[in-house]
């Protein structure tokens, strides 16, 4: 039997009815970008997210770019400073660049892997204006010590909570900094769409109203014509099917969480670093990351079974040249960590019988 990382296909085969009647109604409306879908969506996003306000923009990448910007973070041309893990997909720190930034590297903790908040401390300079946590794999980021510094040293907080559909939910307790999640509905992640997409939300309107503003050329008075936007519309299309998978994410991230503790359950007594989960800061495993000492041999022996498995990420982001800086070389835990981590097969619709043959195999591995 072969076990892809991930199959959408299953996906669509479940909701292919609703997606096509949704789809035909979005259609024959003849409205295709920034209309009542996107509106709508927007609406419920917010409400799923916990905050007051949302903006359907075209991709992850420009949901960050554009809440670094609206938030007044990163200004142009102020070579401003955002703190951000190095392990995380490059397009997390593409997005502090693009906004016109300068990313800056804080190691991170060795359990979790988010932004470890001590040397986010020591990373802070007086060109700091931000902290860019990531909720790495679908596990939130220590936001209580990240908001904490962020209100003693005056900075804003912009969450990439790209993997993260339903862990974040920070907004709940009121903000006592300036503050915005970012999320991609890339089609891989825990809510897809069939495209690209992306949104930020926050509890400050006036930001959010800015990144509507922004993704449209930027042209509005409001800004005064001093900040470049972008073309960076959201079309009724995506927004039409993320609004159907958006009736199914509890359940899905609840089938996300199942497998996860099955998968825990079977292999707490080998020598795998598994993922751990405390009560305040909730996993959504958008993925299910082990480490190992033997990683590739483990990778190998999965391959030779049938069972596809990946790497996220197999570069540090402070190593790739784009992003190099001065000063982030000594991020130990990541650099060790980078070299330990697989990625296992587990998306809501991975069938027990598939779930169990992964186990078989990591056990196979363990035991030779
Ligand atoms: C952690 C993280 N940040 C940012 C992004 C960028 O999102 P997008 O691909 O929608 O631009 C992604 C996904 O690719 C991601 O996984």
């Amino acid at each position: 039997m072969s076990i892809p990382f991930l199959d959408l296909s299953r996906q669509h085969k479940e909701l292919a009815s609703v997606l096509n009647a949704s789809l035909e109604r979005t259609l024959a409306r003849g409205v295709y970008i920034l209309g009542p879908e996107v509106e709508a969506f927007e609406t419920e996003w917010a409400k799923f997210s916990s905050a007051s306000s949302a903006a359907g923009v075209a991709s992850g990448t420009d949901a960050l770019a554009l809440a670094l910007i609206a938030s007044g973070a990163v200004r142009p041309e102020h070579d401003d400073e955002v703190i951000t893990s190095p392990l995380t997909a490059g397009y997390s720190v593409l997005a502090i660049k693009n906004a016109g930034g300068v990313p800056v590297f804080a190691d991170i903790d060795p359990q979790a892997l988010t932004l470890d908040p001590d040397p986010v401390r020591q990373a802070i300079t007086p060109r700091t204006r931000a902290i860019m946590p990531v909720h790495l794999y679908g596990q939130l980021a220590d936001m209580p010590a990240i908001k904490q510094i962020a209100k003693r040293h005056g900075l804003t907080v912009i969450e990439d909570a790209a993997q993260a559909h339903g862990a974040t939910r920070e907004f709940e307790s009121g903000d006592s900094v300036p503050h915005a999640a970012a999320f991609s509905f890339y089609p891989t992640k825990n809510l897809g769409a069939i495209g690209d997409a992306g949104a930020a939300v926050s509890n400050d309107t006036t930001l959010i109203d800015r990144v509507k503003i922004l993704r449209q050329g930027g042209h509005e008075p409001a800004l005064q014509g001093s900040v470049p936007g972008r073309n960076s519309r959201l079309d009724e299309i995506q927004a039409s099917i993320l609004r159907v998978k958006l009736g199914y994410l509890d359940d899905w991230n609840e089938r996300r969480r199942a497998i996860a503790r099955r998968y825990n359950d079977a292999f707490k007594n080998t020598s795998l670093s598994l993922p751990e989960e405390s009560k305040e800061r909730r996993h959504v495993y958008h993925i299910y990351a082990v480490r190992s000492d033997r990683r590739d041999a483990l990778q190998s022996h999965l391959r030779l079974r049938g069972i596809e498995t990946m790497i996220h990420y197999p570069f540090l982001v402070h190593r790739q040249p784009l992003f190099r800086q001065a000063g982030s070389g000594n991020l130990p835990v990541a650099e060790r960590e980078a070299k330990r981590i697989l990625s296992l097969p587990l998306y809501p619709q991975l069938r027990d019988d598939e779930i169990q043959e992964v186990i078989d195999a990591v056990l196979e591995f363990e035991e030779s």
